[in-house]
């Protein structure tokens, strides 16, 4: 017979019960910075349940347990199943014209003592963004002979990152770059697509949170910080972008996504284009 703690068994697997939810969503927001509403209960069980199975426990009192003694191969576990990994190559292509058109030309004039480029994709998810910017870094080679060029590309969640280093792609995925930039790619037998080995060479893919301490300096002339903080509260975006705004000197360029904004978040920038910001004295 079931007891009020114990999660009841109805016509579902597992019982999420109130409890549960708000341990799971403080959880969440301690390990990954991302604020859950109430309105999320469900996408919480279907991507927890398959943890569940799989770790064959009987409840989310369990479950949540075993987050709560910090077993570090469940938290990242936990971490790759909640996070939402949607991106596309060329997503919010205006970035990337204004790459072309405008960021690039200028870091030319303006880095030619130190013949060096670096880009940060934060939050880079399965690698469609650093791909393209790498796309894009490669056609404008001309502007950087023999340069340092590195793009540096992060993210929480280590399946997103497996499959990013990858570099393989489906057709309908890669459709979305265009003919101009099929040449990137190599077809594969299954009919498959894998990044062309000098776009790859620009690219060092690895496992960061932005809740936790930074390895890198600073000195990024392009961040990339797109649709990562849509998931995010205020307080926890205004100390986010207060970080990265330290790893940026004047008129380095930050890109967000869409339908984020730096108001009231940080006044270190300027609002230059459509969601693209220059770093302020
Ligand atoms: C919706 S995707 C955006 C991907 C890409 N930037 C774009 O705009 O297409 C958001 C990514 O942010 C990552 N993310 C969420 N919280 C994070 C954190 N605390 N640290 C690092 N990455 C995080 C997720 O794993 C996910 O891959």
């Amino acid at each position: 017979m079931n007891t009020p703690t114990r999660p009841l068994r109805k016509d579902r697997e597992f019982v999420l019960r109130d409890e549960d939810f708000a341990e799971i969503r403080e959880l969440v927001k301690l390990h990954t910075g991302i604020s859950l509403s109430d309105a999320k209960r469900e996408l919480v069980y279907s991507r927890l349940v398959r943890r569940l199975r799989k770790l064959e426990l009987e409840n989310f009192g369990d479950y949540i347990e075993l987050l709560r003694v910090a077993d570090a191969t469940e938290l990242e576990e936990f971490a790759n199943a909640i996070t939402t990994n949607l991106t596309a190559f060329f997503r919010e292509n205006h970035h990337f014209e204004f790459l072309t058109q405008v960021a690039l030309p200028l870091l030319e004039k303006r880095n030619a003592a130190t013949r060096r480029l670096r880009v940060w994709s934060a939050g880079c998810s399965t690698g469609e963004e650093p791909y393209s910017l790498a796309m894009v870094l490669r056609e404008e080679m001309s502007r950087f002979p023999g340069w340092d060029v590195k793009i540096l590309a992060t993210d929480i969640d280590s399946h997103v990152l497996a499959h990013a280093a990858k570099g393989v792609y489906s057709a309908d995925r890669v459709e979305r770059v265009g003919a101009k930039r099929a040449r990137w790619f190599t077809r594969n037998g299954d009919g498959s697509y894998t990044v062309k080995p000098e776009v790859q060479s620009l690219i060092a893919f690895r496992q960061l949170n932005l809740m936790s301490p930074w390895p890198m300096r600073g000195g990024f002339d392009i961040i990339f910080c797109r649709n990562v903080v849509i998931y995010f509260d205020k307080p926890t975006q205004i100390e986010l972008f207060g970080r990265i705004s330290e790893l940026q000197g004047v008129g380095d360029y930050l890109f967000v996504g869409h339908s984020e904004s730096l108001f009231k978040v940080c006044d270190r920038y300027d609002l230059i284009g459509k969601t693209i910001f220059t770093r302020l004295p």
